[in-house]
């Protein structure tokens, strides 16, 4: 009797394991995609302000399984002397090889070193975290949603970056400049617009997103 019972709890457990797993690889999928479209929206942008910019080699912390055979052209960049690896997408600082950098602009997303991809993810992961939510419990996708999960977004992101952040960033949502608040708008817009394109809603069972009433659309 109660081995039935231990057996019906272990099934059902497992069950909702399979479906715990599905989601986290479904979450991850929908998560990947949006960040990547943050990211090409950044070197988009960036190149608008910077026409002739070639590349952005940043500094980055992540990487570490480079050896010096891999870095072989002497090169100037804007961060110093540098050997540049053959892929011309990192470079080694030439007087301290534990100095690498990363040509943020011409990688992809999936490129990315960590410390380079966390920023996006962790904004996309709270935008597409509240966009099921918001369609599981069917809350009407209106302007005043979108307020309340910029809000959510941008106070994320100061707990995130207080330390470094300007000062007139590190302010409550409804102090932010308009302009500061369209990027955190344009987050949560792609991560409805990315849901649909991919027929997320199959995946996670809900109804696509349907915006309700007049949504300011920031093209
Ligand atoms: C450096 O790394 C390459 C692969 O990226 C490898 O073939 C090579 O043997 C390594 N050299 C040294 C000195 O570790
Ligand atoms: C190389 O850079 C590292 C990291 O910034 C630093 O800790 C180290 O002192 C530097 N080494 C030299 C020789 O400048
Ligand atoms: C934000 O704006 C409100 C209302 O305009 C104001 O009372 C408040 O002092 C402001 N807070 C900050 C930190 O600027």
């Amino acid at each position: 009797m109660n081995l039935i019972i231990i057996l019906i709890y272990i099934i059902l457990l497992c069950g909702s394991n399979v479906e715990l797993s599905l989601f986290k690889t479904n979450f991850h999928f929908y998560v990947q995609n949006v960040a990547s479209i943050f990211h090409s929206n950044w070197r988009e942008n960036f190149l608008k302000k910077n026409p002739f910019a070639k590349n952005r080699f940043k500094l980055t912390k992540s990487l570490t399984h480079y050896n010096s055979s891999d870095f072989i052209y002497p090169m100037i960049l804007t961060v110093g002397s540098c050997l540049v690896h053959r892929n011309f997408k990192v470079a080694q600082n030439r007087y301290n090889s534990s100095l690498i950098y990363v040509d943020i602009l011409n990688m992809n997303y999936n490129e990315l070193p960590p410390d380079w991809a966390l920023e996006n993810r962790a904004t996309a992961q709270i935008a597409c975290k509240y966009v099921i939510q918001g369609l599981r419990k069917k809350k009407l996708f209106n302007q005043n949603f979108i307020e309340k999960i910029s809000a959510i977004i941008h106070n994320e992101w100061m707990k995130r970056n207080g330390e470094y952040a300007s000062k007139d960033l590190m302010v409550p949502y409804m102090n932010l400049t308009e302009i500061e608040k369209d990027k955190d708008r344009k987050a949560i817009l792609i991560a409805c617009r990315i849901y649909n394109e991919l027929y997320l809603y199959h995946k996670f069972n809900t109804t696509p997103v349907a915006f309700v009433g007049y949504i300011d659309q920031l093209n």
